[in-house]
């Protein structure tokens, strides 16, 4: 494990994960634990910002984790925690706010899209101050690299402005974090609209593969996802989105190459592609699914990882507080 640290976070806003999350992210996620000292955290102060029911959000937070686990994050070889479980991520986003413009904020454009959507009046203030949230998330640990989609671009700018604002004014404190944007390749198209991301903000679930779905619902969905018009099974992004979208699923879930399965289903047709590309996916679900619902059956045992991931994530976020404090002037409590 090199010193080099990674920090990433997953909002647990939904019962499942679903494959454009475990191809765009988490899959990462499980590969950097061996070669840095890797932090993740459930955001779930984050997914208050959305207004859940709290039974959902209880649920949903205990199903994240288990779920990373069943994934692959390992507790021996990363600290996996729940942001509320750490206060210091509140302590530290609050001095983030006191230092970030008015009009900085105005400009995110997350927050943008929604006060277009909700309207001025109504979006939560939560909205506004989420990214610096998020930047005390990532300064807190002091990580180097941050593992996140595009989408995330400007929120990592953002935490590099506030982290150089604060070593300029009170001495280095922080290291400024560099974004890790996710490879272009790992990105999932929704299988109803190959021309947009696989998101659960999608208008039907029809197009999304989700980890805890049944073998029979996602064998279901892959049977009738989109194909293009012609009948080969070649990669073209831009004239055959979907069959290129099935390849890249077949192909990161098989760890076999798009042209030595464009060479196996040369002549062959849709219907054969699609019946292996969903016993591809099935195959490597059912034992995901498996392990999170056992994990789920135990929450003692998920109680006690979360407890010593939390642990292990406050003996940092602490010392990076009590740092901060003091640099800024606030007294000891004695
Ligand atoms: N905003 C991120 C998202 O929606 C989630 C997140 C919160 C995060 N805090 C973070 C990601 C810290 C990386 C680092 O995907």
């Amino acid at each position: 494990m090199s010193n080099s640290r990674v920090l990433s976070g997953i909002q647990p806003t939904s019962g499942s994960f679903h494959l454009g999350n475990y191809l765009g992210a988490v899959k990462q996620w499980v590969e950097l634990q061996d070669s840095h000292d890797a932090f993740y955290c459930v955001v779930d102060l984050h997914a208050l910002t959305s207004a859940p029911d709290p039974k959902e959000l209880r649920k949903n937070t205990l199903t994240s984790v288990a779920q990373l686990l069943a994934l692959g994050l390992d507790p021996e070889r990363c600290t996996l925690f729940v942001q509320s479980h750490v206060v210091e991520h509140n302590q530290l986003a609050w001095v983030m706010e006191c230092m970030t413009g008015f009009g900085e904020a105005s400009r995110m454009t997350q927050f943008k899209d929604k006060s277009v959507k909700t309207g001025t009046d109504r979006i939560g203030v939560g909205v506004f101050t989420y990214p610096m949230l998020m930047a005390a998330d990532i300064l807190l640990y002091q990580a180097n690299q941050v593992p996140v989609g595009e989408d995330q671009r400007q929120h990592i700018e953002l935490t590099r402005d506030l982290a150089g604002r604060f070593n300029h004014q009170y001495g280095k404190t922080f290291i400024i974090p560099e974004g890790f944007i996710l490879k272009e390749g790992a990105k999932i198209y929704d299988l109803q609209d190959p021309t947009s991301k696989m998101s659960k903000s999608a208008e039907s679930l029809s197009g999304l593969i989700e980890i805890l779905d049944t073998p029979a619902a996602n064998t279901k969905k892959i049977k009738s996802a989109v194909t293009d018009t012609g009948r080969e099974i070649t990669f073209d992004a831009q004239n055959k989105p979907g069959i290129s979208n099935l390849l890249t699923i077949f192909s990161a879930l098989s760890g076999r190459s798009v042209a030595e399965i464009e060479n196996e289903f040369a002549g062959k047709g849709y219907g054969d592609f699609k019946a292996a590309v969903a016993e591809v996916v099935v195959e490597y679900l059912t034992p995901v699914r498996e392990k999170t619902l056992e994990l789920l059956d135990d929450p003692t045992h998920l109680g006690q990882i979360l407890s010593r991931g939390a642990e292990k994530a406050q003996a940092v976020a602490g010392k990076t507080v009590r740092d901060v404090y003091d640099r800024i002037g606030l007294i000891p409590r004695g």
